[in-house]
Order: structure tokens, then sequence, then C-alpha cells
């Protein structure tokens, strides 16, 4: 199956896709962790999009179609693909309908993660504290100003993608609120259903 986990900053898109990574065989392709390998390698497109990805705004389509195309038409995924922070804008969604269809593929559900935003705040400003409390990095966009501005770009360019997919029928929507396996039982029964 080739899924899309969409969800707000924090809704808890990577934590549910590395259970599916374990439990089905699923590859995981996050723009987010793409864009900070890039940069912790030190290449030219890291170093170019590291202050925008620390104020919080989004990357241009061009940079994060380009990383998705390299891994679908490079990486061969046997229980298929979980597309995590990425399509983010309608031209992201028109592109990877588009790069399915060049590798023939199909995208079988979208999971919308809903989670109110003052959870967010409490989940990512708590992901901080809990890096430095560990004597790691906090990520640079963890923080109260940008995540204000994530929150912004998700509300603005990302949800239209709602209304985007449940016109495709694809669209299912999982309540992110509980533990987090009990998010993960519900993302399970989700897919069961569009398998
Ligand atoms: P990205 O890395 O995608 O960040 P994000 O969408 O802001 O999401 P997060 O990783 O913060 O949240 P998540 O939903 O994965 O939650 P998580 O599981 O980590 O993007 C970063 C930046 O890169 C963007 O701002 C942009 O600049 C750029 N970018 C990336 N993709 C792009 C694209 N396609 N186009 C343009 N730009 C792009 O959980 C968060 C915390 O909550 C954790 O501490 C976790 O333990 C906790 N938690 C999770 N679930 C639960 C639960 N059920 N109960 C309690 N705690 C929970």
């Amino acid at each position: 199956m080739n899924i899309i986990l969409i969800g707000p900053p924090g809704a808890g898109k990577g934590t549910q896709a590395a259970t599916l990574v374990s439990e089905r065989k699923m590859v995981q392709l996050s723009t987010g962790d793409m864009l900070r390998a890039a940069r912790t390698s030190g290449t030219e497109m890291g170093n170019m999009v590291a202050g925008v990805m620390d104020r919080g705004e989004l990357v241009t389509d061009e940079i994060v179609i380009g990383l998705i195309e390299e891994q679908l038409t490079t990486v061969k995924a046997e229980g298929g693909f979980i597309f995590d922070g990425f399509p983010r804008t309608l031209a992201q969604a028109d592109a990877l309908g588009d790069l399915l269809d060049r590798v023939g593929e199909k995208l079988d559900t979208v999971i919308q993660l809903e989670v109110n935003d003052e959870i967010l705040v409490d989940r990512i400003v708590g992901r901080a504290k809990e890096a430095v409390a560990a004597g790691k990095e906090a990520r640079a966009d963890d923080n109260e100003e940008s995540l204000k501005i994530r929150l912004m770009a998700y509300y603005k360019d990302t949800s239209p993608l709602l209304g985007y997919y449940y016109a495709k029928d694809l669209l299912q929507q999982v309540d992110g609120l509980g533990t987090i396996d009990a998010v993960g039982a519900d993302i399970a029964k989700a897919l069961d259903s569009a398998g």
C-alpha cells in the first residue's frame, strides 16, 4: 500500500510512520528527515534550506518534489511507501500523482491525523525540553515562534489537500489525541479498510 500521513506539526506523523515501518515493512519517505540530513551533511541544498526551515516556512516545491522523485525511482518498497510530510501543497500533490503513475504505483489512502493546536504546542515544546534534558540539540524549529509559522503554513498551504483527497475518495480521518498505541490501532483499521 502507498499512503500519505497528513497533519499539522506534532500530529504524530513521524511517530506513527515508525510503527508502520517496523510492523508492515513499509518505507517511510519523510521530506523533513531528508532535508535535515542534507543540512547535517552540509550539501549546497542543505545550506540553502536551513534558514527557511528554522523559521518554520516551507521550502520550494521544486526541491521536495526532486527529493521524492529520487526515492521513488530508486527505492523498492515491499510493503509500500509512507509519505510523511509530503505533499504539503497542491502542486506537490499533483506532482506525486504524476510520479506514482510514472513508476506504475497508486495511492491507496490518505490518513489525516487530527490534533488541536493547544496539544500540538505542548508536544513540540515538550520535545524540545526533552532533547535539552537529554543533553541533545533540540530541533531549531521546535520553539513557539517557528511553530506559529509552521501551523500557519499548514492551514494555508497544506489543509487544501484535505478537500483534494476527499474529492478523490481517498481521505480518512483519525483522532490523533489518544495514546500512541491507540492512534496506531486506529490507523491500522483505516489501512485495513482501504486495502
Ligand atoms: P517535518 O519534519 O515534516 O516537520 P512537521 O510536519 O512540522 O512535523 P513534526 O516532525 O514536528 O511532527 P510529526 O507530525 O511528525 O509528529 P511526531 O511524530 O514527530 O518538516 C520540517 C520542515 O521541513 C518544514 O517546516 C519545512 O520547512 C520543511 N519541509 C518538510 N517537508 C516539506 C514539504 N513537503 N514541502 C515544503 N517544506 C517541507 O511527534 C511530535 C512529538 O509528539 C514527539 O515528541 C512525539 O513523541 C509526540 N507524540 C506523537 N504522538 C503522540 C501521542 N499520540 N500522544 C502523545 N505524544 C505524542
